[in-house]
């Protein structure tokens, strides 16, 4: 699809959205006030029965050095002696600390309806916190290394809460690029 032709706004956010990554955060700060706007987003995603699943912890400042701290310390706590790197253990504390703002996802289940559903909601209000940030020029990616599995006490979760992410954000100097996906056609069958 041509980048330049959108029929509107929102079309337009959808399909220039990427993923961007640390090196190509800079090291502006993301206001509050955006932050709110995000957030706010993600929380005017779609929900069964309203349950409203989705829960942010927000990361900056000496937050977000602390999250890098106990990323890395995770990281060498979990890692088999064989496998672990020292190189590693920076890298994971970096994707904090090279963060502008880190916000942990979690979903808090209800037992109101199928664990899937309030999956899915919490991943309807990431995209929406996604396109939100994209639309007001920042950056960042949902990542989901194996260690968020065990953030639940750093983050104070619940029994029923579970952390499945640490969506990145930063403002960036990156030149828009297609999406690579694959060809409508391999992924819907008319009926008609
Ligand atoms: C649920 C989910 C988890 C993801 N986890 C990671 C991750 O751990 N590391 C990573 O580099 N990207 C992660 N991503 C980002 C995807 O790699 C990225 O969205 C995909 O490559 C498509 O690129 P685009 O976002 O630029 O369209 C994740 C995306 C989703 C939706």
């Amino acid at each position: 699809m041509n980048m330049t032709e959108y029929k509107n706004e929102v079309l337009k956010a959808i399909q220039e959205r990427r993923s961007v990554f640390q090196p190509n955060f800079t090291d502006q700060e993301i206001s509050k006030e955006d932050l709110l706007l995000i957030l706010e987003a993600a929380t005017a995603a779609p929900t069964h029965k309203r349950t409203q699943p989705w829960r942010f912890v927000v990361f900056r400042n000496e937050g977000i050095r602390r999250l890098g701290t106990e990323l890395g310390r995770i990281y060498k706590e979990i890692t088999p002696l064989e496998k672990y790197t020292e190189m590693m253990e920076q890298n994971m504390v970096k994707k904090a600390t090279q963060s502008n703002v880190a916000i942990a996802i979690v979903v808090n289940y209800t037992n109101e309806l199928p664990e899937w559903e309030e999956l899915a909601a919490t991943a309807c209000a990431v995209q929406n916190l996604w396109l939100a940030a994209h639309s007001l020029g920042l950056g960042g990616y949902w990542s989901s290394p194996g260690l968020i599995n065990h953030l639940g006490e750093f983050l104070d979760l619940q029994e029923n809460q579970k952390c499945i992410g640490l969506f990145y954000l930063g403002h960036h100097q990156t030149d828009a690029r297609e999406p690579v996906r694959a060809p409508l056609e391999d992924k819907v069958r008319w009926e008609e």
